[in-house]
């Protein structure tokens, strides 16, 4: 019921509705609404009553419940119908949808948490996740692949973010394989996480973390030189619904696409690790190493030039040195 009243509300475009309509149409009496009606304030959204007008509502709350995220949300497969799994907190989005997807959850389902109190980052570090001010999720994604192609799907979700960001006229850099920077900084962080068997891939989780509404003062002091967020980029709030909307739909088109070779010259449109000199801790070998970033291949992986010999990183960390 709440969710129609929501809906007579929402179509009204902002012009009073009035109770005893919405009463009538749903067959209940004004007390009734009215008791939905401060349930749904209690929610955050802000409505305002007259007894003569009825009742408008002024603004939604800009919080990720499913309600609001799918409301004019355009996605056949991310997100859509009942794939999309709110927390107002959690330990890890990825952690929760690691279990849901083992237990079987739809190819695009997302959980989504307004905040994560144990947020995973990569190489076993800790990802910071305060309440209500970033978008803390994870995508359950069930592609018909072979475990070695899983890696670019992590790219796609870093294209996703940058196109997301550019139709909110925000230029990103994309670091090797799906940092998003800006001025050097980290705004956006990416875990992939997958379950396989050999030559089949059950499932990947694509952890995303993107610093939206995050004030620098508000960084614990160990990252507050080397992260930074998009309201520090647009030097104003952005609200979080319409942002995650506009990555959503992103990314629910390029996986619909399935088009890699288009998602790899999107990377290198935004990527600022090509052509760079780098520094790579090698996931795989713990090794460290320096040379030139020439090109990424097939699968996605990073061809680095070390003294002339062709290293190939699959899963590391890159820092850019500055070119002598
Ligand atoms: C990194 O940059 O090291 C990766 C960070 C990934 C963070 C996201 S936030 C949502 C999801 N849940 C987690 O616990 N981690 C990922």
């Amino acid at each position: 019921m709440k969710k129609t009243i929501l809906e007579m509300l929402r179509s009204a475009g902002g012009k009073f509705v009035s109770g005893e309509g919405i009463a009538e149409k749903l067959d209940v009496s004004r007390t009734a609404i009215w008791k939905h009606i401060q349930s749904l304030r209690k929610r955050g959204y802000k409505i305002s009553s007259s007894e003569r007008l009825g009742y408008k509502l002024d603004d939604t709350p800009d919080l990720m419940l499913p309600e609001i995220v799918q409301y004019g949300l355009r996605t056949k497969i991310i997100g859509a119908d009942s794939r999309i799994v709110y927390k107002n907190s959690v330990e890890s989005t990825n952690e929760l949808a690691k279990k849901l997807a083992y237990d079987g959850a739809a190819d695009g389902t997302i959980v989504i948490s307004e905040e994560q109190t144990g947020g995973k980052g990569r190489l076993a570090r800790n990802f910071f996740s305060p309440k209500e001010k970033g978008l803390w999720f994870s995508v359950i994604l069930r592609p018909q692949c072979l475990p070695k192609d899983a890696p670019k799907f992590t790219l796609m979700a870093a294209v996703a973010v940058a196109q997301a960001m550019e139709k909110f006229n925000l230029r990103a850099g994309i670091k090797w394989p799906n940092d998003i920077l800006f001025d050097g900084k980290k705004l956006v962080g990416i875990l992939t996480e997958m379950s396989a068997e050999i030559g089949h891939v059950n499932y990947i989780v694509i952890g995303i973390g993107i610093n939206v509404n995050v004030r620098r003062e508000e960084f614990p002091a160990d990252i507050r030189e080397i992260a930074t967020s998009l309201s520090e980029m647009a030097g104003e709030n952005l609200n979080r619904v319409e942002f995650f909307r506009a990555v959503l739909e992103e990314l629910d088109k390029l996986y619909i696409e399935n088009n890699f070779d288009e998602v790899f010259k999107i990377w290198r449109k935004y990527n600022i690790t090509l052509g760079e000199k780098v520094t790579v801790l090698s996931a795989e070998s713990g090794e460290i190493f320096t040379g030139l970033a020439v090109d990424i291949d097939a699968e996605g992986a990073l061809i680095v030039d070390s003294g002339g010999e062709k290293k190939i990183v699959y899963a590391g960390d890159v820092s850019i040195r500055p070119a002598k």
